[in-house]
């Protein structure tokens, strides 16, 4: 399992809600764990390790050992307020930050690795993260969402990104998109 960096195909699937949490699932949620401290996020969302589930993990101090692991099975988010701008940042983007606008407050409803439901309103840092990641869930990144004067900014390194990415698969592209597509459906059938 590794991160995918955009634009990664599986970076842009819409997951389908997960049915079925099985023993394999909880393995998959603790290396994702794993990867998110290695890399020192707070949040990382199954589409950003290639897995086409409705699942999220947490964790806003973003330190194994300290704060409080969180793991958004299908989150649905309602009743958002407000309006703040922060910095944002993703595994799936590295280095690459930028201010984004978002609801400050939000209610998330969403089920937990033991099935128990998630009934919440959060505000700031955690509210920030669960958009962010529920974001990810439906195949959109930060970048999607910051403003024009902003994305003029950071094109440039969306372009290196693309540039990484095709030199890497430019030449396999239509194998690597087909391959891709058939791993993501085969997961599909296994969990949703
Ligand atoms: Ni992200």
């Amino acid at each position: 399992m590794d991160i995918k960096i955009f634009p990664h195909p599986a970076l842009r699937h819409v997951s389908k809600p997960v049915m079925r949490v099985n023993r394999k699932l909880n393995a998959i949620i603790n290396e994702m764990f794993e990867l998110m401290y290695k890399a020192r996020g707070v949040g990382l969302a199954a589409n950003q390790v290639g897995l086409p589930l409705r699942v999220f993990v947490m964790n806003s101090s973003g330190k194994q050992g300290e704060g409080i692991e969180r793991v958004f099975i299908n989150p649905v988010i309602s009743r958002q307020k407000g309006m703040t701008i922060a910095e944002e940042g993703c595994l799936s983007l590295p280095e690459l930050e930028a201010e984004v606008r978002r609801p400050e407050q939000i209610h998330v409803r969403a089920y937990d690795l033991q099935g128990a439901e998630i009934d919440e309103t959060l505000t700031g840092y955690e509210s920030r993260i669960v958009q962010h990641e529920t974001d990810h869930l439906d195949g959109i990144l930060f970048t999607d969402r910051v403003s024009p004067g902003v994305h003029m900014e950071i094109v440039p390194t969306l372009v290196e990104f693309q540039d990484a990415f095709d030199r890497l698969h430019g030449d396999h592209y239509e194998k690597f998109m087909a391959d891709t597509i058939s791993y993501l459906k085969s997961i599909e059938q296994e969990y949703c």
